[in-house]
């Protein structure tokens, strides 16, 4: 459904890329996630697949069609939540709705009940502009699925939403994923990436370091790890050792040996201790 060769962007033209070379696909009925820090380069790839910016190296498939060779019937089958919300702030959400409604040349879906479905039923006559920022991050998913697109680009789909908000709209857009739609995200949070997507690229400095399934990824890279906490003059100590690394597994059995072990905690590696191990930095 989208496929990607070699894409590279630069907005400054000096030789610098913050896209860098980023090849992959998404196929029809995948949830495709995008992992990581701020900067790494995720909304810029979006932004490239939806026609905002120029394609300048590189080629990109999307539903068959060229971004290159996009036009305005292509935007019929496709759906853009963007991270930075957009909206007529003097308008209610439901004008907003039927006005965006209007720009399709397809049926569009009810916007009353898009609304109620991310929550914003007692919102529909307010006007955007006195929206919270979570609110209209609900809002722009509500209006990006009007045309019930066939390809759903949403761009941190849940920063800024409170635990209960957030968990809603993992459910609408699981629910999405449910009927066919193929989804490319973009999030910094492991847990989103974990919970949504069928796949996920760790993406760093403008590049695809590794892609697959969070699965996979954890059976390829991950290392059980312990979390060990010890008294040591008075204080709680904690360390996180990796047990498949002999240096680390050696340091368990000292701390074990010698120190006043308070708790021991053994899991699996996070997406994000991954992505550490990987490319030498955090998802912050
Ligand atoms: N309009 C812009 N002009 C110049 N540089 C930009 C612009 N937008 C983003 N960048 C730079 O491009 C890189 C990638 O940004 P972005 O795609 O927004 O990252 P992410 O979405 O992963 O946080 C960053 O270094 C950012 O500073
Ligand atoms: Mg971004």
């Amino acid at each position: 459904m989208i496929n990607v060769k070699d894409l590279k962007f630069s907005y400054r033209h000096d030789g610098t890329y913050q896209v860098d070379g980023i090849s992959f696909e998404v196929k029809e009925g995948e949830t495709l996630g995008f992992l990581g820090p701020n900067g790494a380069g995720k909304s810029t790839v979006q932004k490239i697949l939806i026609g905002l910016l120029p394609m300048q190296e590189g080629e990109a498939i999307v539903d068959g069609v060229a971004v290159k060779d996009y036009n305005s019937k292509f935007f019929n089958k496709i759906g853009v939540s963007f991270e930075f919300p957009n909206a007529y702030k003097k308008l209610s959400a439901l004008e907003n709705m039927e006005y965006y409604a209007s720009l399709f040349d397809v049926p569009t879906q009810d916007p009353r009940m898009l609304l109620k479905l991310v929550g914003l039923e007692d919102a529909v006559d307010k006007k955007v502009g006195d929206f919270s920022k979570g609110m209209l991050q609900r809002f722009v998913m509500a209006r990006s699925m009007l045309n019930k697109p066939e390809v759903w680009f949403l761009d941190e789909p849940l920063s800024g939403l409170d635990p209960q908000t957030s968990q809603n709209i993992k459910n609408v857009i699981k629910q999405e994923k449910e009927t066919g739609t193929t989804i490319f995200l973009t999030t910094h949070d492991m847990h989103v990436a974990e919970e949504l997507c069928d796949r996920v690229a760790f993406i760093e400095s403008g590049k695809i370091i590794v892609i697959d399934s969070p699965r996979n990824l954890k059976l390829k890279y991950g290392e059980k790890v312990v979390n060990i906490e010890y008294k040591e003059s008075g204080k709680t100590k904690t360390e996180k050792l990796a047990l498949g690394n002999e240096k680390d597994a050696d340091r368990v059995s000292e701390i074990l040996k010698t120190k006043e072990v308070e708790t021991v905690h053994s899991g699996e590696a996070t997406l994000e201790d991954i992505f550490i191990e990987l490319t030498g930095r955090g998802l912050k």
